[in-house]
């Protein structure tokens, strides 16, 4: 436990945390740790982390940072663990971590919440033509005729009398997309399709349960093609990473319904932009609600997905409330305060 030169472990902090959170590490009782903070309003320097993060027992990084071999090599052969504030860990090298038997906490479970219902406000933004009228609005171009029988028409989201059957489709079916289609089920929605990594095990007796619980017709795992044919809203809420990248491609938008929108709340390397604006600008879907875009952080301005009226983004804000971020925050802090005095971490990944 013992580094830099104190018998204190030192513990490497990307960003502030906030005033309710950075106490757990800051007022300590026990003051028996060291804590450095990047203090600065933006995400951390690289080339500061390198340099401070050299004797540190524990990192606790945001998904801003990338933790490599360069970085691990930097903290030295004392570092303990790698805590991130996020359920998504693409930015983390978990190979190098495994390699040197560095512990990894993530914060699962807490934000499910906040990112299924900016599922479904995506969902409703992308039907209801909520960017296009929200821009007329914010212009002063409110018509003067005001309310006509089909202006600003979109798709509805609940069943209706014209579609009673509902479909929903997700790809990749973890926690997140179950507390999504359980928001949809009020809505009407029937059935509900999902694709998994293809290493994974189909579940049928889960399914079945779901199914049961939910007052769906039912829950089938599918391939890619019988998803984009047949679902109303496909959600994107699968991992980043090489293994996912653009699977929502051309052929896939082609495929999709007319009628359909496309939601992507988990990362945008997931969804090709050009094809996306693409599928837009033709009508092979109705729209499009994303919280996150490939090459992010930002989109230029004038990139043709930007323009589509029919996709509203969000920059990156699924997880984004007060509540869940203290409880992320908290969870980053407790697995790494856990692993350095060998603690069971709250919420570890097995690597
Ligand atoms: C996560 O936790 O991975 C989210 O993308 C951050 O909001």
């Amino acid at each position: 436990m013992a580094n830099n030169g104190t018998s204190r472990p030192k513990v490497v902090v990307t960003r502030d945390l906030g005033p309710e959170v950075m106490p757990l590490l800051l007022n300590r009782a026990e003051k028996d740790i060291d804590i450095l903070v990047w203090n600065q309003d933006r995400a951390c320097d690289r080339t500061w982390l390198l340099e401070n993060v050299a004797g540190a027992s524990a990192l606790i990084v945001l998904v801003t940072d990338k933790v490599d071999a360069e970085l691990l090599n930097a903290a030295g052969p004392q570092l303990r663990v790698v805590s991130t504030m996020s359920v998504g860990y693409e930015h983390v090298n978990v190979y190098e971590l495994a390699r040197r038997n560095i512990k990894l906490g993530y914060t699962p479970d807490v934000l499910t919440d906040a990112v299924a219902d900016i599922s479904i406000m995506l969902a409703l933004m992308a039907g209801r033509n909520a960017r296009e009228t929200m821009t007329i609005v914010n212009n002063g171009q409110w018509p003067e005729y005001n309310w006509a029988p089909f202006l600003f028409c979109g798709r509805q989201l609940s069943a209706s009398r014209s579609s009673p059957i509902r479909v929903a489709g997700f790809i990749g079916f973890g926690r997140i997309a179950q507390a999504t289609l359980a928001r949809l089920v009020p809505f009407g929605f029937t059935d509900c399709l999902y694709t998994s990594n293809p290493s994974s095990k189909p579940n049928p007796s889960r399914d079945s349960q779901i199914a049961t619980d939910q007052r769906l017709r039912s829950v089938r795992r599918v391939d890619l093609q019988t998803l984009a044919e047949q679902s109303d809203v496909v959600f994107v809420l699968a991992p980043g990473g090489d293994e996912t990248a653009n699977l929502v491609n051309e052929g896939f938008l082609k495929s999709m319904k007319k009628t359909a929108v496309l939601v992507n709340a988990s990362r945008g390397s997931l969804v090709d932009s050009d094809a996306l604006a693409k599928a837009l600008r033709e009508g092979w879907i109705w729209g499009a609600g994303l919280d996150v875009v490939k090459g992010e952080p930002g989109i230029a301005a004038d990139h043709p997905l930007v323009k589509e009226p029919r996709c509203a983004i969000l920059p990156h804000i699924g997880s984004a409330t007060i509540e869940t971020r203290l409880e992320m925050a908290t969870l980053a802090v407790n697995n790494a305060l856990a692993a350095i005095f060998d603690k069971d971490m709250p919420a570890s990944l097995d690597l």
